[in-house]
């Protein structure tokens, strides 16, 4: 299709009609020039397609679908390539239901426990939600259909989300807000990326020309189409203008006319509204012409598959005296609402209505187990004759597992969360079957972290985060060890809510959330704290143990144009088969920016039998060892030395080994009188031009009248003393101080200095 010439055919309306949608899910046709609608739908862990009487608030039912594991649970899985299949299984469905994009992954960052979409987002980590991101848009694309990152970009809040406005320097942006996009972008080639709602430092994400266009375009490669989140338009034309080709869902006609009235006045260039919808137009060919209706959805073996990833992505948190793996032949007491009714996704947009869900009670029908509902979920309190029922469980059972976690009201799209507290009834329940039973195992249903005021009192914990529609026989089969669990946590969990590096900013004043704690977000702010943690980020057990050992760097020093390859051996030292991820973390030993203690630049899951060991690689470029420099407004590597940090979580790193890396870039400097000696005596070239000068005002001060020494012992001291204390004396006190030194020799020195002399 030419997609120019059907653009050049198209009358002004019919153009400004485009940019935006026909309904909630569609693109509008021109039915005039045989352009064809086209239908979007959310996800992104499964299809909310919805027909009829459409809404994006989840109030009217879609169509029955599978429920894979939310973004949560599937980052923790740490396994791309499995999550590259879900998405493939996902673009299977997108064909059958005649649909062009998907409306996902999101990608937004974790800063907060709090977030309300927590379960929607990957992790706290930029590295590993690209990746994450990155698989599950190759999986879905692989089909001919399209995707959509979102929500592009710092929306890591649900408060006030459609007005706020998400303040942070451009090194923050850069380094932690916006790298999974970069990352998606760049390796997975979306068809389409979801503007958020919010403003970026006072701009509405969908008319702020520097996001949508100068960074996402032309920086990053960007060629699909830029929709906005359903009702994020403030101002449509500013909206063309900056990059925001479609408008979702439909306004009604109102914007397509401002842009109409906008070009006829002279306002905005008609080409940019040409571009627009060039854009979308190769998007809606590029599904119509590769369509494929007859694709087969089969639901069953969906659910079957959703069940073998939730496995992969359930977390170990604790397992005291090896209580786990369970015995399938002794009496198991399972406790808590959730084990017949499991809480397995979230509320809002993303939320898929299941043609089936198994809850683990069901999963376990054949076994030996006892059930006591424990709470009501939807109650805050406890009646007292049901945990009663619950200690009575407990106590003829060999193992007490409850199943508890986070009821819907407490996690949703739309709000945040106010506390980090599970509900107050199931805290007393865990409390009290852990008295009833020593063998007391809690399984959390839940899409963020919660306290846990009883964890020294039970002897495991298994996250299961929201982990679809297939937990409960994935929780089971974990439980009696049919899998061996190899989750790991894609954040961390502190110890209370207060610890969280956001915690005095987030949600922000009105509608401002200035994002104060920078680039420490996450891990990258406890390891710098070196605070206690109640579980560390890529945490998690196994019910066999590993082994890292032989870190081997390729070299001991590299040019940062240059790539570093390392190799980590890894066991399995337990008795049985089992998983784990090895991760990679990037230290600057030594660094003028203010940076983390190590950054997680590279992770690998690896299965192994017991006693089988091999070797894992990785490589490292330039990105992993650079900040964002605000002068040169680019990746930068500071010169010196680096460390490499390998094993099986943050926290547990036994392997350390250093490498020298170089930058070839030589940041530009300018300087003036203002410009301090410690600037200019870090700089060899500066250093040179000062050195004369530095003499000179010392032999005014007649230092180098000193007796003693070798001449050259003399002149080494006194340098080094009255460097010392020059450090901070910008160059006009130089000047002032050193008395006899004429004027003019400052603009002469300036132009040497500069490189101009
Ligand atoms: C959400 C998006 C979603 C869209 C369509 C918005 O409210 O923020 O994530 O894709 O609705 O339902």
């Amino acid at each position: 299709m030419d997609i120019k010439a059907l653009v050049s055919q198209m009358t002004l309306e019919e153009k400004a009609g485009l940019c935006s949608g026909d309904d909630f899910w569609h693109t509008k046709a021109v039915e005039r020039l045989g352009i064809p609608r086209s239908m979007v739908s959310d996800g992104p862990h499964g299809l909310r397609k919805q027909d009829e009487e459409a809404d994006h608030l989840g109030i009217n039912d879609s169509i029955k679908a599978v429920c894979f594991p939310t973004a949560c649970a599937t980052a923790a899985s740490f396994d791309p390539d499995m999550i590259r299949e879900m998405g493939e299984a996902i673009g299977d469905s997108c064909q059958h239901e005649k649909l062009s994009v998907v409306l996902g992954p999101a990608v937004n960052i974790k800063r907060s426990p709090l977030c309300g979409r927590n379960f929607e987002y990957f992790s706290e980590d930029p590295y590993l939600a690209g990746k994450m991101a990155t698989a599950i848009i190759q999986g879905i694309q692989s089909r001919n259909v399209g995707t959509s990152i979102k929500h592009f970009a710092l929306n890591s809040q649900e408060h006030r989300r459609m007005s706020s406005s998400s303040d942070a320097d451009e090194r923050t942006i850069r380094e932690i807000y916006f790298p999974a996009f970069e990352m998606a972008v760049k390796e997975a080639k979306p068809w389409t990326v979801m503007c958020s709602y919010n403003r970026i430092n006072g701009v509405y994400a969908s008319e702020n020309p520097w996001l949508l266009t100068d960074v996402l375009r032309k920086e990053w490669g960007f060629e699909g189409y830029v929709m906005s989140d359903w009702g994020a338009v403030s101002d449509r034309v500013a909206g063309v203008a900056a990059g925001l080709d479609l408008e979702m869902p439909s306004s009604g006609g109102v914007n397509d006319r401002k842009i109409v009235e906008a070009v006829k006045a002279g306002k905005l260039d008609e080409k940019l509204v040409d571009l627009a919808c060039e854009r979308i137009l190769n998007i809606v060919y590029r599904y119509a012409e590769n369509a494929k209706p007859e694709t087969p959805w089969d639901k069953e073996a969906q659910h079957a598959q959703a069940a073998d990833i939730a496995a992969e992505c359930m977390v170990l948190l604790k397992n005291e005296e090896g209580v786990l793996p369970l015995n399938k032949a002794d009496e198991i007491a399972f406790i808590g609402e959730f084990a017949e009714k499991p809480r397995f996704q979230g509320g809002g947009s993303s939320h898929i209505n299941c043609f089936k869900t198994t809850g683990a009670l069901e999963a376990a029908k054949d076994l030996k187990i006892i059930y006591a509902r424990g709470y009501d979920v939807a109650a805050d309190d406890a009646p007292a004759e049901m945990i009663a029922e619950a200690v009575a469980a407990a106590k003829k059972a060999k193992v007490a597992v409850v199943f508890a976690g986070l009821p819907d009201s407490y996690e949703s799209e739309g709000y945040d969360r106010s506390h980090m507290r599970m509900p107050a009834c199931q805290n007393k329940l865990i409390e009290a079957v852990a008295k009833a039973n020593p063998n007391t195992v809690v399984v959390l249903h839940n899409g963020a972290p919660v306290e846990m005021p009883w964890i020294s009192r039970v002897k495991a914990v298994l996250e299961a985060y929201l982990c679809g529609q297939a937990v409960g026989e994935a929780a089971v089969r974990v439980l009696f060890g049919d899998v061996n669990p190899c989750g790991r946590l894609p954040e961390t969990f502190p110890l209370k809510l207060e610890d969280n590096p956001s915690y005095l900013y987030y949600g922000g004043e009105g509608d401002v959330a200035e994002y104060r704690e920078g680039v420490f977000v996450g891990y990258r702010y406890y390891d710098k704290k070196k605070m206690e943690v109640l579980f560390p980020f890529g945490y998690g057990l196994s019910y066999t143990t590993f082994e890292y050992t032989g870190l081997k760097l390729s070299a001991e020093k590299i040019k940062d144009t240059g790539v570093l390859n390392v190799t980590v051996t890894v066991k399995n030292t337990g008795s049985c088969a089992g998983k784990t991820v090895v991760q990679l973390y990037v230290g600057d030993a030594e660094s003028t920016p203010i940076r983390p203690v190590r950054e997680l630049k590279g992770f690998v899951k690896i299965a192994l039998q017991p006693g089988e060991s091999k070797e894992v690689f990785f490589t490292l470029d330039k990105r992993a060892f650079a900040y964002w420099n605000r002068q040169i407004h680019d990746w930068h590597v500071e010169s010196g030395t680096f460390t490499i940090e390998a094993g099986g979580s943050s926290r547990d790193l036994p392997l350390k080994a250093e490498v020298v890396v170089e930058s070839t870039v030589e940041l530009p400097r300018r300087y003036t009188m203002d410009s301090i000696f410690m600037d200019i005596m870090a700089d060899p070239k500066a250093k040179a031009v000062m050195m004369p000068v530095i003499r000179q005002t010392m032999a005014i001060f007649g230092n180098n009248e000193r007796e003693g020494g070798t001449e050259a012992a003399k002149e080494a001291v006194t340098e080094d003393m009255t460097v010392a204390m020059m450090n901070y004396m910008p160059l006009r006190g130089v000047f002032s101080f050193g008395g006899g030194i004429p004027a003019e020799q400052a603009d002469e020195l300036l132009k040497k200095l500069n490189g101009e002399g």
